[in-house]
């Protein structure tokens, strides 16, 4: 089986999966883009038009995401996109350690089939996710998105090697405008590190 297939086949037993939070969404908000990427970006959570679509990044933040692909060259062609989450909270309230544990191996299946070289993780839960190897337990004791937000590391997830990128959530930027420029200087590591030829 291709990656395409594979991936379809993960989708498939997660919508049959009784997650947490699937009674109150209205689809599964599962990834897109290519599956054979080799840059994979992970945010928190589908907001309303991400359920009521079944696509991740749709919405306003969807919107900063794009602009952030276009300002490095990439587009969805290049990427993959997915959340550490696979249905919308109610009130896009924050998910709990419950949810996580419960969706994360979904995501961690995804990771598997792409293997791609680099992960973006937007904000602070995709980005403590990675940043413990996975390890939902430990993800507390991880420093937040203000500490290592683009700070560039190599991290062992599940036996892959991948160069992790930590990012402000697109969404961060709507409701605070003084991370701007803040966004703007990861962004061009982002574009330096995805211009070496390592990838
Ligand atoms: N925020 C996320 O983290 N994911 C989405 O899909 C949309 C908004």
């Amino acid at each position: 089986m291709d990656k395409i297939d594979l991936l379809k086949d993960v989708e498939e037993r997660c919508k049959s999966a009784n997650l947490p939070l699937k009674e109150g969404a209205t689809n599964l908000v599962f990834g897109k883009g290519n599956p054979s990427a080799k840059i994979v970006f992970v945010g928190e959570a589908a907001g309303r038009n991400e359920d009521l679509q079944g696509v991740p990044f749709v919405g306003a933040a969807g919107k900063n995401l794009d602009k952030l692909l276009s300002s490095v060259g990439l587009s969805l062609d290049d990427v993959y996109v997915a959340n550490i989450l696979k249905y919308r909270p109610s009130e896009n309230r924050d998910p709990s350690p419950e949810e996580i544990m419960a969706h994360t191996p979904w995501l961690v299946e995804q990771v598997k089939v792409i293997q791609p070289s680099v992960i973006c993780s937007l904000g602070n839960y995709a980005t403590k996710f990675f940043l413990s190897g996975g390890d939902v337990d430990s993800m507390k004791k991880m420093p937040g998105i203000t500490q290592v937000h683009g700070k560039v590391r190599m991290i062992d997830f599940m036996g892959l090697k991948i160069k992790l990128i930590p990012l402000f959530h697109p969404a961060a930027i709507i409701y605070n405008r003084s991370l701007i420029d803040l966004w703007e200087r990861d962004m061009e590591i982002v574009k330096s590190e995805i211009n070496q030829k390592t990838l």
